[in-house]
């Protein structure tokens, strides 16, 4: 079996076929993103619901290749550095503190970046492309680095890439490429009242 195939959700009830595919890869092959491709994933994450319809999520992309990508690259911690070098776009994800209307703070900010997230990953299935979300990266770093305004706030970073082999990794990575997903059951997450 391949990764995608031992990755493939095992459910319970017939969940959607583009949400057993998505999965957290780590082994990326040399295929581009195209940037039209990158774009529709970034259209697919404003779609996403947010408080007041803010929208307050903001996205620093780059290519591999590029100093862009080198920068991103070097705010993620050691652990996370030894695979993303293979991926084709890193992205870090932001969001605006407060909202526009009246500058208060939005206490949902981080709420609705994960929602576009998760949009944005799964809309990546559909094109055969992997993401994988990191918390793993400096993010005092990444202020200074980008020289970022007071009002955003560094939230995750994001590996994006098209497949290669598992054996393309070294250990501990090829192992976890080839584990099983597995969750919480129905019954454990959630309470009838
Ligand atoms: C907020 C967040 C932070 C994460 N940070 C890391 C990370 O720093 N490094 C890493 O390898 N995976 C990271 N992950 C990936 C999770 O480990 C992964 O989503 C989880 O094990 C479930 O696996 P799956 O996405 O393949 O279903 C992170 C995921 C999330 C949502």
């Amino acid at each position: 079996m391949n990764s995608s195939e031992i990755k493939h959700a095992q459910t319970q009830y017939a969940v959607s076929e583009f949400i057993r595919k998505r999965w957290s890869a780590r082994a990326f092959n040399d295929t581009p993103i195209p940037q039209e491709t990158l774009e529709t994933l970034l259209e697919a994450a404003s779609w996403a619901p947010s408080a007041n319809n803010e929208q307050p999520w903001v996205y620093y992309y780059a290519f591999k290749g590029t100093e862009g990508f080198e920068k991103l690259w070097n705010c993620l911690l050691p652990g996370n550095q030894l695979w993303t070098k293979n991926a084709s776009v890193l992205v870090l994800s932001l969001v605006r503190k407060t909202f526009e209307a009246n500058q208060k703070p939005n206490n949902s900010a981080k709420y609705d970046l994960g929602a576009a997230n998760a949009t944005l990953l799964l809309e990546a299935t559909q094109h055969d492309i992997f993401g994988h979300i990191m918390g793993g990266f400096d993010a005092e770093k990444t202020k200074n680095m980008f020289n970022l305004d007071e009002n955003l706030e560094p939230v995750v970073m994001m590996a994006l890439g098209y497949l290669a082999e598992a054996e393309t990794l070294e250990e501990p990575f090829k192992t976890r490429e080839l584990t099983p997903r597995k969750r919480k059951s129905v019954s454990e997450i959630s309470k009838k009242l």
